[in-house]
C-alpha cells in the first residue's frame, strides 16, 4: 500500500501516511522567537522523554499541571501534516520535537533565535530500537528480520535518513544556533543532572522540590504507566500496539542482545571512519 511507503523529498525520506513535502518545505519560513524551543533527535534516541520532562518542567513539576494534554500535542513534531497552523496560533513557549535534517528547520532558528535541545544517543541501541518499532508500526515497512533492517539503516533507508549524517550537520553547526547538546545515556545514569542543566540552558529556576518531582516522574516506570506520556493513544492505522510499546526497554546495551560479532566489528568500523573528524563520544553499555 503506498501509504505506508516512505517518500523521499530533497533526499530524505518522509513517512507518507503522515508527512507532506510541501508542508516539510514551508518549515523553513516559519518566524522563530527568542521563547521558542525545539527538541532536535535522530528517530528513538529519547524524544518523548524529552516532551515528558519539558512538559514537568514548565509546570515546575506538578504532573497533575501536564493532564490537560497528550504530550504528543503540547509539543508536536514539526514535519507532521498541519503543524503549521498550530504552530503559528500557540502561545508561547511553543515547544516543538522534529527528526529533520538541519536544512528544512526554520532559518531563523539556525541562525540563532530560539533554542535548539539536541538529544543524542548510541547509534546501537538508536538501530535495535528503530528495528522494534518498525516490527509494529503499521505506517512501515515490517522488516523481514533484524538482519535486513541492519542494512537498512546502515544504508539510511529509514526516515531520519543516515544516523551519521544527521548528528554530524547539527553538531557542526552548533555555534550558529543557541544549542544543547545532551545524550539518552547521561540521563539513564544522572537524569537529574540533566534536568538540571536543561533548566538553566531554558532559564528556569526550579526549586529542590520541583526538580525532584520533574525526575520523579519522567523516570520509564512512571511514564509507562501515563497515558498522557505513554503515546499507547496512538491510532492503530499508525501503531500496532498490541504488539509493541513506544515505552519499550528503556536502557543501554540492549543492542549486544541483538547484534551479531561480524555486525558489531563492522558497524565499529564505519563508526570510526565516519566519526573521525567528529569529537563526540558515546557510552556503549
Ligand atoms: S521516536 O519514535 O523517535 O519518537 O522515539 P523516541 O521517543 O525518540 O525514542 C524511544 C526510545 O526512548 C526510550 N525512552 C526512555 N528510556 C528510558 N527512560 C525513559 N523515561 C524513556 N522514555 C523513552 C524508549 O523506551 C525507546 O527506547 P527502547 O530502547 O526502544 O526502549
Amino acid at each position: 500500500d503506498f501509504k505506508y511507503k516512505l517518500i523521499t523529498h530533497r533526499g530524505f525520506h518522509l513517512i507518507s501516511a503522515i508527512h507532506s513535502p510541501e508542508e516539510v518545505d514551508r518549515i523553513q519560513n516559519w518566524e522563530i522567537q527568542d521563547s521558542d524551543v525545539f527538541v532536535v533527535t535522530y528517530p528513538k534516541s529519547g524524544t518523548i522523554w524529552l516532551q515528558q520532562i519539558l512538559s514537568l518542567i514548565e509546570a515546575r513539576g506538578d504532573i497533575e499541571a501536564t493532564k490537560d494534554q497528550l504530550n504528543s500535542e503540547r509539543m508536536p513534531w514539526i514535519e507532521l501534516i498541519g503543524s503549521e497552523e498550530k504552530f503559528i496560533s500557540a502561545t508561547p513557549p511553543r515547544i516543538r520535537v522534529t527528526h529533520l535534517q538541519h536544512r528544512f528547520v526554520p532559518i531563523s532558528l539556525r541562525q540563532g533565535t530560539g533554542k535548539v535541545i539536541y538529544v543524542a544517543r548510541n547509534p546501537k541501541d538508536i538501530l535495535v530500537s528503530y528495528y522494534h518499532f518498525h516490527k509494529y508500526a503499521c505506517m512501515l515497512e515490517t522488516p523481514k528480520d533484524f538482519n535486513e533492517f541492519y542494512e537498512k539503516f546502515m544504508e539510511g533507508q529509514v526516515y531520519g535518513n543516515c544516523w551519521f549524517e544527521h548528528i554530524k550537520t547539527w553538531y557542526s553547526h552548533r555555534d550558529e544556533m543557541n544549542f544543547l547538546y545532551i545524550t539518552y545515556e547521561d540521563m539513564i545514569k544522572d537524569l537529574r543532572s540533566e534536568v538540571e542543566r536543561i533548566c538553566v540552558f531554558l532559564g528556569k529556576d526550579l526549586s529542590e522540590n520541583e526538580l525532584e518531582d520533574v525526575v520523579k516522574h519522567s523516570t520509564f516506570k512512571n511514564m509507562l504507566n501515563n497515558k498522557q506520556a505513554n503515546y499507547q493513544q496512538i491510532p492503530i492505522s499508525l501503531l500496532d500496539q498490541q504488539n509493541g510499546s513506544f515505552l519499550r526497554k528503556g536502557t543501554v546495551g540492549d543492542w549486544k542482545n541483538h547484534f551479531t560479532v561480524a555486525q558489531s566489528e563492522q558497524f565499529d568500523q564505519v563508526f570510526q571512519e565516519k566519526m573521525k573528524d567528529v569529537l563526540l563520544s558515546f557510552v556503549w553499555d
